[in-house]
């Protein structure tokens, strides 16, 4: 693997979800194999997960781990080609990739999209100038349009879970939208739906009119309206929210009875409920969920580190 911003970047996906089991049962088997080498994750915005999870899996690895906090620490910097940088910019994405690329050998980078423009974000600018300039390997940690490192850690989570029970047909896997104050990016939404749409389950998002997810990201999937036929016999329910794609950035419906409750649980066939956190308690899911043994969400977040220490071993495995 060169470089990890999507489901693409990956040959096999049982076989990465593999390697992040066999990882989990002993973390510690690669511990020479990043010997003497750095990786930098560059933050532009918050993190718990990403940030601990990640440092973690390489120091499994036994890498030297720089943490730079970009929105707060670093200079303010410019992306557009040719600009005349006499406003609140202060270095070129150009140079700062660059010069990173050569104290690093592999980056992590976590770059929201800004919800103003979908042509902007959707065209994943930032990211892919990083990639062009700064001439090492770069693995995302949430890019404007997709958050892969979550998707696998979701994929790893789903596969532990179908290891313990006998099914004679495949998983129904449901993605359901969830109210939220704030309007939240698309990226964990297209994530989840473009790794499941390539996994061996049977898949369904449900959301409210409106909040269509790119079809680039969803092609296979069935889409539904109503929430409580998509939530019939389920095996997996993931709860997220997402601000609207097509009215792009927009809070568009603010129905509470869209929160997963116990009482909506019981229309699924028991089913373990996700969610990639941090979550609004009683806003996205109740505390009763949230509490019960039904829960996977730690055992999600959990398995970041794994997921992240599968990426950067086979990154590490092509390094020349
Ligand atoms: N799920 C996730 O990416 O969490 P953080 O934003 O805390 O990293």
């Amino acid at each position: 693997m060169k470089n990890f911003t999507s489901v693409t970047d990956v040959s096999h996906l049982n076989t990465i979800i593999q390697s992040a089991l066999d990882i989990k049962s002993n973390p510690y088997n690669d511990k020479k194999l990043g010997e003497n080498k750095t990786l930098g994750l560059i933050f532009l915005n918050p993190s718990l997960r990403t940030r601990l999870s990640t440092q973690k899996a390489a120091m499994n690895l036994g890498m030297n781990v720089m943490v730079m906090n970009m929105d707060k620490e670093g200079w303010a910097l410019e992306t557009q080609e040719g600009a005349i940088m006499n406003h609140t910019t202060v270095e070129h994405i150009k140079d700062a990739a660059a010069v990173m690329g050569e104290y690093c050998d592999i980056i992590g980078v976590r770059s929201f999209p800004k919800l103003i423009d979908k042509n902007e974000d959707y065209s994943e600018d930032f990211f892919n100038k990083f990639i062009k300039y700064c001439g090492v390997p770069v693995v995302s940690l949430e890019s404007a349009t997709l958050h892969p490192l979550q998707s696998l850690a979701d994929c790893i989570t789903i596969s532990e879970n179908e290891k313990l029970i006998k099914r004679i047909s495949k998983p129904k896997v449901v993605l359901t939208w969830a109210p939220h104050i704030k309007p939240l990016p698309q990226a964990v939404a297209n994530s989840f739906a473009e790794w499941m749409c390539k996994s061996d389950v049977d898949f369904t998002i449900t959301h409210p009119f409106g909040y269509d997810l790119n079809e680039k990201f969803t092609s296979g999937a069935k889409v539904l309206i109503d929430q409580n036929e998509a939530l019939k016999n389920a095996d997996y329910v993931y709860v997220k929210n997402w601000s609207s794609y097509s009215d792009y950035g927009k809070i568009l419906c603010n129905d509470t009875t869209w929160m997963l409750t116990l009482e909506k649980l019981k229309l699924t066939n028991q089913a373990k409920v996700m969610h990639c956190l941090p979550v609004r308690r009683n806003v996205e899911l109740s505390d009763a969920i949230l509490d019960s043994p039904n829960s996977l969400v730690t055992q999600q977040a959990n398995n970041r580190t794994w997921a992240a220490q599968a990426v950067l071993k086979s990154i590490l495995q092509n390094l020349v």
